[in-house]
């Protein structure tokens, strides 16, 4: 099992440092590595995967993978290459639960695919994930016939196994997960499955299913699309690189824009507009950052990133850009809070259902270090641009998010900011630290 450098971390602090400078390479997708293993270990032949987030989130889909089946090697070498030996659909229900520690992504989208897959399962998770809403997967998979126990629709969820039919849905919430669990299923089911989407959201998993041999087609729909698939469909092996993760780069962004004198590289950064939100709401508030096109990864576009260190002005922004920039709210409120003006984030209901009250948490974080703030309804206020004093012991709640945008505010905040959980930085960015320090950041592990 590969080397986990920030497992054992408790604690970690943050003071003011130098401007940032440098070139890192932006560590891989986690949603495309996720995706990658259950594609792979469904699929006929062996596939390669290439630059796999190592990440104990993804760890957890490769074991869960492994129960499941799929043999899997895990690299030796720095070249970080996977080997995936899949199943050719026929998957056998695993003799013990399959736990998926803090992944919510793991956990919705191998629910989907097990029950395309006709065959029974528990699943598990830790605190954070069994407190997590699993009925907006259940409910679909019921549609299709995929019957399922749950106390109050939480984790533990036991999927009894059996034949499914194709469904025509519309999710009530815009939600990758949602979608990509419906169509897993969708692939082992009976009959055309249609996921009628509101608002786009991140389309990963119809782009690797093309990718695997699938037909999937996706048409647009106002601000949203219709994607339909034919059951069942088999899947066939291909090798893959996995494109950076424009969602891991935002600390690092943040961090470089709000420091002044900062100018940073960070390379192979996926551009995939569903998930680059961040970055244009950023522009629209003054940041320095342009793209130099660097090729394809998984399907995606890749982009070397410049980010020069910038006077940020505030925004008011509007809800129905959330799903491009869902997981950024927590360091996009970070950059509120250096940018001159009050912003306004409007309509993140959605936080609420994240690895944390993220809503909460973000609040919190900002309050805790001197930033005036207040939610209100389902939005958040801040008070940008004046002197912010940090010295807080952030409460992270175990989410990493929350983590490492306290860590980024304590970079650049009046006095050192420490974080209780840093160890669940792991779950998505086990290299943060390494790549912060490389960087310039002043970012230290307390043990
Ligand atoms: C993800 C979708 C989003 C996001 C999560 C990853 C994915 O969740 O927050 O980190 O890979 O599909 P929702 O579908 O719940 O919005």
């Amino acid at each position: 099992m590969p080397h986990l450098e920030m497992q054992a971390l408790t604690r970690a602090r943050a003071r003011r440092g130098q401007p940032l400078r440098g070139v890192l390479d932006a560590p891989g997708d986690k949603s495309v590595s996720h995706r990658a293993l259950i594609l792979a270990a469904l699929a006929r032949g062996v596939t390669h995967i290439t630059g796999l987030l190592t990440s104990d989130d993804v760890l957890a889909t490769a074991r869960a993978m492994e129960a499941l089946g799929a043999d899997i090697s895990w690299p030796v070498s720095d070249a970080n290459i996977w080997t995936v030996t899949g199943c050719a659909g026929l998957w056998s229900p695993p003799e013990a639960p399959l736990d998926f520690g803090n992944s919510g992504t793991g956990v919705r989208l191998t629910m989907g695919a097990v029950a395309g897959a006709g065959i029974p399962a528990v699943f598990t998770g830790d605190e954070s994930l069994s407190s997590r809403p699993m009925r907006r997967v259940l409910d679909p998979l019921a549609q299709m016939g995929a019957a399922s126990r749950s106390e109050d629709g939480r984790l533990p969820v036991t999927l009894e196994g059996g034949p499914l039919t194709g469904i025509d849905y519309a999710p009530p919430i815009a939600s990758a997960q949602v979608k990509s669990a419906i169509l897993l299923a969708g692939l082992g089911a009976r009959g055309e499955t249609v996921v009628r989407e509101s608002r786009l959201t991140r389309n990963h998993t119809e782009t690797m299913l093309g990718l695997f041999g699938a037909k999937v087609s996706t048409e647009r729909d106002g601000d949203g699309a219709i994607i339909r698939l034919d059951g069942p469909q088999a899947l066939t092996a291909t090798d893959l690189i996995v494109p950076g993760d424009p969602s891991s780069a935002a600390f690092a962004t943040v961090a470089a824009l709000i420091r002044p004198g900062s100018d940073i590289t960070l390379r192979n950064v996926m551009t995939n507009p569903a998930r680059t939100g961040l970055y244009r709401v950023l522009e629209r508030m003054g940041a320095d950052i342009s793209f130099t096109p660097a090729g394809m990864a998984a399907g995606e576009a890749v982009a070397d990133m410049r980010v020069r260190a910038s006077q940020l002005n505030a925004i008011d922004l509007e809800p129905d850009i959330a799903p491009d920039l869902i997981d950024e709210y927590p360091i996009l409120a970070v950059a509120c809070a250096f940018a001159s003006g009050v912003s306004r984030l409007r309509g993140l209901a959605e936080l609420r259902a994240k690895e944390s009250d993220r809503l909460a948490a973000t609040w919190n974080l900002l309050r805790a270090n001197g930033v005036e703030t207040e939610i209100a309804g389902d939005d958040l206020i801040i008070d940008g641009g004046g002197n912010v004093g940090g010295g807080a012991a952030v409460e992270t709640e175990g989410d990493h998010r929350i983590a490492m945008a306290s860590l980024v505010l304590g970079t650049v905040s009046g006095a050192a900011v420490t974080v209780d959980k840093a160890g669940m930085i792991a779950t998505s960015y086990p290299g943060f630290i390494r790549d912060m320090k490389a960087l310039g950041a002043m970012i230290e592990p307390l043990g």
